[in-house]
């Protein structure tokens, strides 16, 4: 049976990049639309890559041709662009559903963030939900998905234990389940051929911070040092970024410093465990 065309955008990125594979892997005829071409770090022989911008809806209409689902991870972790979470995280990705429409795409699925619809507050969720809303009400086929932490994010678990201590805010025992690329990428895939409207998605282990902050401590040979932080720090740090930081600054610091005082555990998926993580990367660097 002829597989469908899937059109993803974010391949570039941490989970785009295990999609775009996992794609490959099931048989899937697949095109990357992406910025810049080169930042397309893998085998891109196997993949037709469109070049556009998905901030400017009439460079990427052309991308949609002969597609039949898209999967967007399009949103900002890192990048420094000076762009805002409305620009890229809303509107990016609205530009993407207004074009999916118009080339009668059968289904669009979204990648926005555990809890999303609960921390509307924080700009990230603000931008991100308003998406889910435009999305649900495109009349088109949907999934959204709201995967918990990556593992590529718990890295800042990894960066404080190497001044060999970890900072964490109240007694560290909350708990979150976060998840490797390979493991989320295959249920995003999975929802391809699915008739569900969301996934809620974490990793196989449930842990305490602590028991990160041990894991990444421990990775690097160090000793368990923790520090336990009075919450009053944390709001101090929070009230200080929104008053002399602009919103691109503080965005990444805002959901940081909520998520850390929330419990976070999503239903379980996969088989990558997180310990294994940081003592490869730790390996590396
Ligand atoms: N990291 C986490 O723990 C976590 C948890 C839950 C949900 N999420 C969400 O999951 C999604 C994927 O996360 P990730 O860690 O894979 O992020 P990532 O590695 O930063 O990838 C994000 C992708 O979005 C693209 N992008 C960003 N700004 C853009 C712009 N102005 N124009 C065009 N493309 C742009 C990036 O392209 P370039 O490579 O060209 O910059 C990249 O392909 C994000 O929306 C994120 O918010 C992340």
């Amino acid at each position: 049976m002829k597989k469908e065309k899937i059109l993803l955008a974010g391949a570039t990125g941490y989970l785009g990049g295990y999609i775009a594979k996992r794609l490959k892997e099931e048989g899937y005829s697949v095109r990357l639309i992406v910025r810049n071409k080169k930042k397309v770090n893998f085998n891109d022989q196997e993949f037709e890559v469109y070049e556009g911008q998905v901030t400017e809806p009439a460079s990427i209409s052309k991308a949609f041709e002969g597609v039949d689902v898209v999967i967007s991870t399009v949103g900002i972790t890192r990048q420094k662009d000076g762009l805002t979470y409305m620009d890229v995280d809303y509107q990016a990705n609205v530009n993407l559903v207004d074009a999916a429409k118009v080339n009668g795409v059968r289904k669009f699925i979204y990648v926005s963030v555990f809890r999303g619809d609960q921390m509307r507050h924080l700009q990230i969720c603000a931008a991100k939900e308003r998406m889910v809303d435009y999305l649900k009400a495109s009349d088109l086929k949907y999934c959204i998905i709201r995967p918990n932490g990556f593992f590529s994010d718990m890295g800042d678990f990894l960066d404080m234990a190497k001044g060999g201590r970890v900072y964490l805010f109240g007694d560290g025992k909350l708990k979150l389940n976060p998840i490797h690329g390979a493991d989320l990428a295959k249920e995003c895939v999975r929802m391809v051929a699915t008739t569900d409207q969301e996934l809620n998605i974490g990793g196989p282990e449930v842990l305490s911070q602590n028991e990160i902050a041990r894991f990444a401590l421990k990775a690097l040979a160090k000793q368990p040092k923790i520090t336990h932080l009075p919450d009053w720090v944390r709001k101090m740090v929070l009230w200080f970024v929104r008053t002399f930081l602009s919103a691109k600054t503080y965005g990444p610091i805002e959901f940081f410093l909520s998520a850390m005082v929330m419990d976070m555990v999503a239903p379980q998926y996969g088989t990558h465990k997180l310990e294994d993580y940081f003592l490869a990367k730790a390996k590396v660097e």
